[in-house]
């Protein structure tokens, strides 16, 4: 039982009655005892959900409408077939950019299969996501190169500046970070890839400059919005002269 104490000392979800258990780190055994116990807590009404990697976020109001009035649609266009799982996923996580938990509890519902049945294709396959990607979007490269060359740390020095894991979205969804493959850049080791923009060598003192030119940006797009409404009458001025020559030489 070594697995359920550790896994006891989990998280707890925010804004669910969800019990939310981390199990990174566990050996495969321990993880696969664990899996077993939280499935089987599930079965006896102990624990609602488990999932590993589950977004604590609160869905926006467009998220719920979709999930409300969209959802059922997409599932009866598979002719609400258990078998068509994976394409249904695919469809709701185009929509929506993630796979919250509300709306893979909601597919379970439409196909009559157990939530569970829906979490393991949603938790196991790297093409879902079950955060919601960020505002920004930081990709840390951990290809071979990349992970020699000090990736890791670069992640976990994004981890500690954004307080959250690999995998997930901070609270305000400004920023997500993910690990991915190698990008084809390894010259360029430790990569990451923020907005499309590839950062080479990237070590903790730049992961600061990059979160600081995040700040700065965003204090100048408050301040430029400010600024122009106060300079629009100066440039109104400055054009009227240019207006008054052209009719001089008609
Ligand atoms: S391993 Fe990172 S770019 Fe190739």
């Amino acid at each position: 039982m070594e697995a359920w104490e550790k896994a006891k000392n989990g998280r707890v979800g925010k804004f669910r009655p969800v019990f939310y258990i981390s199990l990174d780190g566990m050996e495969d055994e321990s993880y696969n005892d664990g899996e077993a116990i939280i499935k089987e807590s599930i079965k006896e009404g102990i624990i609602e959900t488990f999932l590993k990697g589950m977004s604590l976020l609160k869905l926006l109001e467009r998220e719920k409408e979709i999930i409300s009035n969209e959802l059922q649609d997409i599932v009866d266009e598979y002719q609400s077939k258990p078998e068509n799982l994976i394409p249904i996923l695919q469809r709701v996580q185009d929509k929506l950019g993630y796979l919250p938990l509300p709306a893979m509890e909601k597919i379970a519902q439409a196909l009559h299969i157990p939530a569970v049945d829906v979490f393991g294709p949603a938790t196991f396959y790297n093409q879902f996501r079950l955060n919601p990607p960020g505002e920004h979007q930081i990709k840390v490269c951990m290809g071979t190169a990349c992970y020699m060359a000090g990736g890791s740390i670069a992640m976990e020095s994004f981890e500690r500046r954004l307080d959250i894991k690999e995998g997930e979205t901070t609270l305000d969804r400004k920023y997500s970070l993910e690990r991915v493959a190698c990008v084809g850049c390894c010259a360029m080791a430790p990569v990451v890839v923020v907005d499309d923009k590839v950062e080479r060598s990237v070590t903790p003192t730049r992961v600061d400059g990059i979160m600081l030119s995040f700040e700065v940006n965003g204090r100048k797009k408050e301040k430029g919005q400010g600024e122009e409404q106060l300079e629009e009458p100066e440039r109104d001025r400055k054009e009227e002269p240019q207006k008054k020559e052209g009719e001089h030489n008609s």
